[in-house]
């Protein structure tokens, strides 16, 4: 028997060839290639009789492409494609062989998945939030691989299954939801109540997974409402009040924040008596002005001139500031 392994080694290492197909190394078992959220993994078990030390190839192709390489050399006993160029629409299969040293087995070819029919798709997280008696559902969509969920189906609509909680049996669903929020109005108060959604999509024959339970109790039916209006009519009615307080009592108001402080004595008399500056008196209470027309003779030409103190006066009131600071 060794012999004759032996002589068909020799044989087949005599036909050249840097990877040998032998029937020593059987294929890989087990090869199924799967979709979840729209990813593409290959998996297999290695083939029986197993010597240690294997290495796999693992390829794929859609209907309208040749095989093309996913993972080569590789250890591992799955091969992810999806980071591979594929479409959410293709039709693919995979194929994967084991490899020892320079010995290679037989192809072990999977089964087809197209993408959007055959992909599992996740199930979708559902929050609840409570407002008096109503309960808002809202859902988001698993997050796909490649693309999302709305853009990869025309048709997505959610099954919302509700329950009073501990009375399961009587659950009741509204199928055909498209919109990612609604209200479960017809609920009584002050109850918990648990709910499950599933997805459900024109292509794909299953529906998603179900959604993990959620469950949230309602508030008292009246209360919520009442009270808000309540609380917004109390803020108002001091809010209003404080304006009315405000306007009528401004000037005792303002009296009390900026109360007028005394002066010292001695500032207030220095500010209070006569200034001494000519200047000032002149523009304070100009006296009394004794006017004598004057004429110039400057060369051929006369010159009317009026009151030279009134030109003087107009242009000290003119330039105070300059005065101040000359002083
Ligand atoms: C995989 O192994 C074969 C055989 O040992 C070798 O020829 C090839 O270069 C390897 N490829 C990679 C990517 O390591
Ligand atoms: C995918 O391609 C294979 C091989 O061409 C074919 O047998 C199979 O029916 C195709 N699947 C779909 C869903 O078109
Ligand atoms: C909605 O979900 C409930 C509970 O899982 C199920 O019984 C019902 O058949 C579903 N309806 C549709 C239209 O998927």
């Amino acid at each position: 028997m060794s012999a004759y392994i032996c002589v068909v080694v020799l044989t087949v290492s005599a036909l050249g060839g840097a990877t040998v197909v032998s029937e020593l190394l059987s294929r890989p078992t087990n090869v199924r290639l799967t979709s979840h959220n729209l990813n593409l993994v290959l998996r297999w078990d290695p083939p029986e009789g197993t010597a240690s030390g294997l290495v796999y190839t693992a390829m794929y192709k859609s209907s309208v492409t040749d095989y093309r390489i996913g993972c080569e050399n590789t250890s591992s006993l799955e091969c992810d494609f999806t980071t591979l160029k594929i479409s959410p629409y293709g039709n693919y299969t995979g194929r994967v062989r084991a490899q020892l040293g320079e010995e290679s087995s037989n192809w072990a070819e999977s089964n087809y998945v197209t993408l959007d029919t055959d992909t599992f798709i996740g199930s979708p997280t559902v929050s609840l939030s409570s407002n008096g008696a109503t309960l808002e559902v809202s859902i988001q969509d698993p997050v796909f691989s490649i693309s999302t969920l709305r853009n990869v189906y025309n048709g997505v609509t959610y099954n919302i299954t509700y329950w009073k909680k501990g009375q399961n049996e009587k659950a009741r669903s509204i199928p055909d939801i498209q919109q990612h929020r609604l209200v479960l109005s017809d609920l009584d108060p002050r109850t918990k109540y648990c709910v499950q959604v599933q997805i459900n999509t024109d292509r794909n024959p299953n529906p998603s997974q179900h959604s993990s339970i959620t469950c949230e109790s309602t508030a008292n039916e009246q209360e919520a409402p009442w009270v808000a209006a309540m609380v917004a009519f109390v803020i108002m009615a001091v809010v209003v009040a404080l304006l009315v307080v405000a306007v009528v009592y401004w000037k005792s108001i303002s009296q009390f924040l900026c109360p007028k402080d005394a002066l010292p004595p001695h500032f207030e008399e220095s500010l209070l008596a006569r200034p001494n500056s000519n200047m000032y008196l002149n523009m304070q209470s100009p006296v009394e002005e004794i006017c004598h027309p004057i004429s110039i003779i400057a060369g051929d030409r006369t010159v009317e001139e009026g009151d030279p103190l009134e030109a003087a006066g107009s242009s000290f009131s003119q330039q105070p500031d300059v005065i101040v600071e000359e002083r």
